[in-house]
């Protein structure tokens, strides 16, 4: 297993280019099987989770073709031989049940199993089954798997009210609802950039869709899709996660491809923190004076509101704030797994429920600890380029999942980041 040592260098100056967004590419990639024709994915991301999502696809009987260093995945499902996307896949990415409402919509069947739990929560499919059974699905569990079919073959339009907004839920309705016969509308829809995305892939396919962005979205069915080649949305969270290293660790650094649209909650507590944060025409940059930074309360909702994907690397950021930040995390039941690595560095944090109270120290101290999920990672990442001394991160193989060429792109900033392999 890897790990990555951190050691605090000062002041970062330069620019980190964004990649395409992990969980846009994760909606994108299974839209493949709505259509018998190919579906071109530009500005993908390299990452694990692809690799883990391409074999899904693949063991569906699609063609997932890695070109140009994986910056483009060509694929097509002209014949899908498989309806079951296996556990054994489905536990390592939950985005696996993205297969889900695209399998209906094309196949009038599906056996996905289900995810199982995961570091940050329990991460129920509930919405994801009432959302489809409004548009005519039978959805039965079974040995830990969903048994879905469609009576008479082809999903029907239909209405529905989301409890809550979920994002693959969301993204599950959507494109099961593109091949239903007739109209669907679904209320209280999730708004991410992410979601945007994947309606502006669907639509160059020939789907019949509005209100994307809003929390209500219309799509007429059509018979069938076409192919489609469409540029990945440069990722939001990957974005927001590298503006907090020169926030953490001082200097100016510009984030090339950028938006602040993206991210603007997460713009507007950075800039409430003291930081100078700007948007560029190439992208934006964050830059850091010698002053403190102020501490400042925040709670994560759903887009557009402080993404739950940014609240760990944040909390990296408010450990050395001048004064107490309240963190409150409203969107998973257990993502404060970061809190206590980060108490190992010298952090002040009081965990209560969904709330981490976090009073400044002067200086975080680096020592070896453990990843335990995606952000929480990269978090302590962020959290050693400002420590005193070395931080080992150890089970970095969390990293991989979204955030490629990490040592790199830091490296080229003036961080002093080495991965090593033990
Ligand atoms: C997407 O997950 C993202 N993943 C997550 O990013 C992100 O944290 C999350 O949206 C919220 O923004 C991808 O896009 C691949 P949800 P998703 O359905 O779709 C509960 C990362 O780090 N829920 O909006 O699974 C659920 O338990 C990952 O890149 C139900 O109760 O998120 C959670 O508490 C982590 N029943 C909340 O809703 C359901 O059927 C949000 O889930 C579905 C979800």
């Amino acid at each position: 297993m890897d790990s990555i040592l951190v050691k605090g260098n000062g002041p970062l100056k330069g620019q980190i280019p964004i990649a395409g967004a992990k969980n846009a590419c994760l909606t994108l990639m299974p839209a493949t099987l709505l259509s018998d024709e190919p579906l071109t994915l530009t500005n993908a991301p390299r990452l694990s989770d692809i690799k883990t999502m391409s074999a899904l696809l693949a063991s569906l009987g699609a063609e997932v073709t890695s070109l140009n260093g994986g910056l483009v995945l060509a694929m097509s499902s002209h014949n899908l031989n498989n309806l079951t996307a296996d556990y054994d896949i489905v536990r390592k990415m939950r985005a696996s049940n993205l297969v889900l409402g695209p399998l209906l919509a094309r196949e009038g069947r599906a056996i996905v199993s289900l995810p199982g739990g995961c570091a940050i929560g329990a991460r129920p499919m509930d919405l994801h089954i009432s959302a489809l059974e409004a548009l005519g699905a039978e959805i039965e569990l079974k040995d830990g798997y969903l048994h879905a079919k469609v009576a008479g073959g082809r999903l029907k339009g239909g209405v529905h009210n989301m409890r809550f907004a979920s994002v693959g839920a969301t993204e599950n309705f959507v494109m099961a609802a593109t091949l239903a016969k007739g109209t669907s509308v679904l209320k209280n829809a999730a708004r991410e950039p992410e979601i945007v995305d994947l309606v502006q892939c669907l639509r160059k396919m020939g789907a019949q869709i509005e209100g994307e962005g809003t929390s209500e979205i219309t799509i007429q069915g059509v018979d069938r899709l076409n192919g489609a080649t469409h540029p990945v949305v440069v990722d939001r969270i990957e974005l927001g996660t590298y503006m907090l290293a020169p926030a953490i660790a001082g200097g100016e650094v510009e984030l090339i491809g950028g938006r602040f649209d993206l991210i603007q909650a997460f713009v507007d507590k950075l800039q409430a923190a003291g930081l100078d944060v700007s948007e560029t025409d190439t992208g934006i940059t964050v830059k850091r004076g010698g002053g403190d930074i102020k501490a400042v309360d925040v709670k994560t909702e759903v887009y557009p509101g402080f993404p739950t994907d940014l609240q760990a690397q944040m909390m990296a950021l408010l450990c050395t704030a001048q004064g107490v930040s309240n963190l409150e995390e409203t969107i998973f039941e257990n993502r404060f797994m970061h809190a206590p690595e980060l108490m190992r560095m010298g952090a002040n944090i009081d965990v209560h429920g969904g709330v981490a109270k976090v009073t400044g120290v002067k200086k975080l101290k680096g020592a070896p600890v453990m990843a335990t999920d995606l952000r929480a990672s990269v978090s302590l990442i962020l959290a050693g380029l400002a420590a005193e001394g070395e931080t080992k991160v150890s089970r970095v193989y969390h990293l991989d999942r979204g955030y490629e060429k990490l040592v790199e792109k830091l490296s080229a900033v003036g961080a002093n980041v080495e991965r090593i392999s033990e």
